[in-house]
């Protein structure tokens, strides 16, 4: 008998989450101003610098470490604009960009640690997690969006 008026209950606790789920998606609009408070321009910027195209300090960064022996010069010259990016997003207002900058920020600081030691293998593992950060961010419907690939 518990068990029976358990499902009932539940059962009703569903249809009302089912009808109040209807009356939000009826109103869109204050989900609209929140979807623009959770930008925050700064980053978007920066992220454009850093990442877009071959010549961002990302892209040459991977392609430095890449070359054997990697090209220590030019690395070590990228790790400035990573690190910058690295302390914006942590800094950011945005609790959802601070909040998953935790990978990107820990793989930037491999980064550096291990270009100063010249650590090839773990130069290249740092970057590595590097470009798996992203997808804290990046995915559908995210906080930076989806990315393509290029
Ligand atoms: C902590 C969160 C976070 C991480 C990690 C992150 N991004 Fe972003 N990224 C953002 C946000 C937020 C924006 C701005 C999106 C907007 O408001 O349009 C953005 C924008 C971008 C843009 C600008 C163009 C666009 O599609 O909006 C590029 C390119 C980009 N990110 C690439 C990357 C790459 C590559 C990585 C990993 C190496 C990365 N991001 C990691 C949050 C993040």
């Amino acid at each position: 008998m518990y068990h029976c008026s358990r499902v009932a209950l539940s059962a009703l606790l569903v249809s009302s989450f089912a009808y109040g789920w209807i009356a939000t998606a009826a109103t869109p609009a204050p989900q609209e101003l929140a979807d623009k408070k959770k930008k925050d321009k700064a980053v978007e910027e920066m992220m454009e610098k850093v990442h877009e195209g071959k010549k961002s300090p990302w892209k040459q960064a991977e392609k430095a470490a890449a070359q054997n022996p990697p090209d220590w010069n030019t690395l070590a010259g990228q790790l400035g604009k990573l690190e910058q990016m690295s302390a914006l997003l942590k800094a950011s207002k945005v609790s959802d960009i601070s909040d998953s900058a935790d990978s990107y920020a820990e793989a930037v600081t491999a980064l550096v640690a291990k270009t100063k030691a010249k650590d090839v293998e773990g130069a290249r593992k740092a970057l590595g997690s590097l470009s798996k950060s992203c997808a804290d961010c990046h995915y559908k419907d995210g906080i930076g969006g989806e990315l393509e690939d290029d």
